[in-house]
């Protein structure tokens, strides 16, 4: 059987690339963006299934668990990838927090919700994934100042993942957070690698055997400090 993997905010940037690189693994992939004509510009891009899904709208999201059970009864893969806000032009000790707040409705509840909107779905496969992706920025080993609604977001899905991890282990559901480290997109500006190079990381973890990791920190496939 055909793995089903779903992408949210897969119309641009390290979205649009797992949509591509998943794809031509043999996955259906269906294409998520919050924007309709963008999820289908990118979908006939990639070899994907668009599908229109904005992660801050509950409805939006019963919605699209509906239409991916009725045509396929299951989700194998999850990659929970939307996120904004990299705010670089606030600190920690001014930051405006109804950005913060806006900042988590996408990278945290977002996710948040996703998995529990496409739980019975992902629990109807044989080898449920989820992939959060995240950043190092997240790392409190490493943690300093800065960027404080993108990094209190992230950090806060990095503790999801641990959460939903332990909980799900036993449904042989895999929960990871991924890093794909600093990315020449929209979000990540000029300099950064290559979305390809990127992305690899997000789907070496959609794609782990059954005895793969759960509920661990990844870039590139190797461990980071939590
Ligand atoms: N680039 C980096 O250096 C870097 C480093 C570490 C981690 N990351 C992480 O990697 C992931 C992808 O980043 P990127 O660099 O590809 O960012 P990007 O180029 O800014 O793309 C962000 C994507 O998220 C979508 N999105 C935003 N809000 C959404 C919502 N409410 N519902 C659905 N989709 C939404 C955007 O859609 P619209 O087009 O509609 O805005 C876009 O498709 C993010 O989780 C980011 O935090 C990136």
């Amino acid at each position: 059987m055909d793995t089903v993997s779903l992408v949210t905010g897969g119309n641009r940037g390290i979205g649009k690339e797992v949509c591509r690189q998943l794809a031509a693994l043999g996955h259906t992939v269906i294409l998520t963006a919050r924007s309709r004509s963008a999820a289908a510009a990118a979908a006939r891009e990639t070899g994907a299934e668009p599908l229109e899904l904005d992660v801050t709208d509950q409805r939006a999201i019963t919605t699209a668990v509906r239409r991916v059970d009725e045509r396929y009864g299951r989700l194998d893969v999850l990659v929970n990838n939307a996120a904004i806000t990299y705010d670089t032009w606030q600190t920690a000790v001014t930051a405006d927090l109804a950005t913060v707040r806006e900042a988590a409705e996408t990278n945290l509840y977002g996710p948040w919700l996703m998995v529990q909107e496409f739980l019975p779905l992902l629990r109807r496969s044989h080898h449920g994934r989820i992939v959060n992706v995240s950043s190092e920025a997240a790392s409190l080993t490493h943690m300093g100042g800065g960027t404080p609604a993108y990094t209190a977001s992230k950090t806060a899905l990095n503790a999801l993942t641990r959460m939903l991890a332990a909980e799900l282990r036993a449904s042989n559901i895999l929960v990871n957070a991924i890093c794909p480290g600093w990315v020449a997109t929209d979000m990540g500006g000029a300099g950064g690698r290559p979305v390809a190079d990127g992305t690899a990381g997000i789907v070496w973890a959609a794609t782990l055997p059954d005895d793969g990791p759960t509920g661990g920190f990844f870039r590139d496939g190797n461990p980071l400090e939590w």
